[in-house]
């Protein structure tokens, strides 16, 4: 495995592969989430490219781009086990010049959701995955159904720029007791990760109603609603909701009732303790 900090040396290096190139962009404190889109990777391509940069543009002023945890060495081991041909760890400097200035945008897309308490941090992500796009110009890339929002926003820039990126997307992977694992996990201690339960449980609600044949999305986010407000504060809850699964649309009024040949997805942000915690689930046909 070459580890590379150089974007012009990551390039010569990724034009000596033969062969087609699955890319994982990741920030690294690498977990099972991230190897288990690693190994999807390895199915999918001959060669596999990571990439591992704490993007300091999707960080608004406040949030924890100081206190987000970093393990370079562990991270290159996990990478050498799972066959990584190129790590590439580029340093703030080498990606964003000082003036730099150009950015990407998916309207709308970055409006709703996690884009109503965090109104910069898509546009972060846009513009660095793009930048990494061209950079590693892979044939596929692969990203997280835990980050839905994210990839719904991925999906829908590479297709209106022209990437000639296949866009996969991987189930999320879970703790033993339901919790979505995730880098800021870390940062909960016993009882907040006893708390932290309350997502996937809430989401195991909705989805029994969901089987019982509840279809009016109004409903189905009360039902998750309501397991949340047994263990936080309302406050603590920034958004539970039913929306398209390409147009992120809210799914509520006129438009409350779930199309089952469209589905939905049930998308929740619970702050517990110093975590902002997300989830999500896909309501298809049971
Ligand atoms: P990061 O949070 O490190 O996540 C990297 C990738 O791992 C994302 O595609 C994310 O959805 C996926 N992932 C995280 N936890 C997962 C889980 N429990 N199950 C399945 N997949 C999981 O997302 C980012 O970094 C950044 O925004 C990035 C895309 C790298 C741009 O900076």
């Amino acid at each position: 495995m070459k580890v590379i900090d150089s974007i012009d040396e990551l390039r010569r290096a990724r034009r000596a592969l033969e062969g087609s190139v699955a890319f994982v962009p990741t920030m690294g404190y690498l977990h099972e989430g991230h190897l288990e889109l690693m190994r999807e990777a390895n199915r999918r391509a001959d060669h596999l490219v990571v990439s591992i940069f704490v993007n300091p543009t999707q960080f608004a002023p406040g949030e924890d781009l100081d206190a987000y945890p970093r393990d370079p060495q562990g991270d290159q081991n996990k990478c050498a086990e799972l066959g990584t041909e190129l790590l590439f760890m580029p340093t703030p400097d080498n990606m964003y010049a000082g003036d730099h200035a150009t950015t990407v945008e998916v309207a709308g897309l970055d409006e709703v959701l996690c884009g109503q308490s965090r109104p910069t941090h898509f546009q972060g992500v846009c513009t660095v995955v793009s930048k990494l796009f061209n950079i590693v110009a892979p044939d596929v890339a692969i990203f997280g159904e835990k980050d839905y929002q994210q990839l719904a926003i991925l999906r829908r820039m590479t297709r209106d720029l022209n990437f000639p990126i296949e866009i996969v997307g991987v189930p999320t992977v879970r703790e033993e007791d339901g919790l979505a694992i995730s880098s800021r996990n870390k940062y909960l201690d016993g009882q907040q990760r006893q708390d932290a339960r309350c997502l996937s449980q809430a989401l195991a609600m909705a989805w029994r109603a969901y089987e019982r044949g509840e279809r009016d999305a109004e409903k189905l986010v009360g039902v998750a609603k309501a397991r949340l407000r047994e263990t936080v504060q309302l406050d603590a809850i920034d958004y539970v909701e039913c929306v398209d699964p390409d147009s992120l649309e809210r799914l509520n009024g006129d438009k409350r009732y779930i199309d089952e040949q469209r589905g939905a997805v049930l998308a929740m942000a619970v702050q517990v303790g110093h975590a902002r915690l997300i989830d999500n689930l896909r309501l298809d046909r049971p």
